[in-house]
């Protein structure tokens, strides 16, 4: 029989098929080794039927892994590097674990949404290790503190990243350095950087750009310098904290419908008599400022 390139291709099809599934097998028992314990119903030997594995989703079609949820499962080992070859996964929520060792890569993970990797005992993440991740919302990896110094998370610093992601939450951790200038190009809309060991330094300017910005936490670092009048005008923002920072006093004024609320010591107070204030409760804009700030 005759060869011909559409059976060529047809075969080549299929062994493409059987390649991509096996790799997500492959993977998926990577992921159960690097556990201890993984969950009860997860296989160490088999890693045939771990699409039915509690906390894993696939596709119907073809049993690519779609997602991975395991949160609070009392987790440890670390995450296996062989999870950056699961190319159809839109979310991994590992949170509340007690997961060590190095972040391997996500990097070109191209159909990940969701990140989630927040109160566990990582040391390190791998350099890039977020780059090229064109489809996510949401990066959250708070309360780390076990890694025990870091830059803003390079790769989304410097990728297209920052054009999807909605929601980045790093807060409680030892992140040192400037918030990226790329920030001000980004669609983020809820960023949480608030309360580094060491602290976040340079100035928040670059917030200025942040049109889609509804929630700024910043509290608790090491920002310098004075806030940017036009925070005053930026058109979605319910909420900025700067409390704890080296910021000078040289507060912007608001419009009636601002309040500001100074924060000393974490103490929640109103004070009514500063510039600006509103008593009235629908604003929808409040300003946080510790008073251990420069003046
Ligand atoms: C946080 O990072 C700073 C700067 O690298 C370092 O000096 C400090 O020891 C770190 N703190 C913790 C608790 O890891
Ligand atoms: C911020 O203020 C604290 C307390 O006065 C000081 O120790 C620290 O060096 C200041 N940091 C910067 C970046 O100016």
């Amino acid at each position: 029989m005759e060869v011909t390139p559409y059976l060529l291709f047809l075969l080549f099809t299929v062994y493409l098929l059987a390649v991509t599934t096996a790799d997500d097998r492959a993977a998926m028992l990577a992921l159960a080794k690097s556990f201890t314990p993984p969950p009860s119903d997860w296989s160490t030997t088999s890693s045939t039927g771990c699409c039915t594995w509690s906390g894993v989703r696939c596709t119907s079609e073809s049993d690519r892994v779609t997602s991975i949820s395991l949160e609070d499962e009392s987790l440890a080992g670390d995450l296996a590097p062989e999870v950056s070859t699961l190319s159809e996964l839109k979310s991994i929520n590992l949170q509340g674990n007690k997961l060590s060792g190095t972040i391997p890569s996500l990097a070109k993970l191209n159909s990940l949404r969701e990140i989630y990797l927040d109160s566990n005992l990582f040391q390190g993440v791998e350099p890039g290790a977020f780059a090229g991740l064109t489809s996510l919302r949401i990066l959250s990896m708070r309360d780390n503190r076990n890694i025990f110094s870091w830059s803003f998370p390079s790769g989304i610093a410097d990728s297209t990243s920052f054009t999807t992601v909605n929601i980045l939450g790093l807060s409680y951790n030892n992140i040192t350095g400037v918030l990226p200038p790329s920030l001000a190009k980004s669609s983020i809309q809820n960023l949480r950087v608030n309360d580094q060991f060491s602290g976040l330094s340079g100035t928040i300017q670059v917030l200025s750009g942040m049109t889609s910005l509804s929630q700024a936490w910043l509290q608790k670092n090491q920002f310098t310098g004075s806030i940017p009048k036009v925070l005053t005008s930026l058109p979605n923002l319910q909420l900025i904290d700067l409390s704890n920072n080296n910021l000078t006093c040289d507060i912007p004024m608001f419009s009636a419908t601002v309040a500001f609320i100074y924060k000393p010591d974490n103490l929640l107070l109103v004070d009514s008599s500063g510039p600006g204030i509103a008593s009235d409760s629908n604003d929808d804009i409040l300003i946080s400022l510790g008073w251990d700030f420069y003046c």
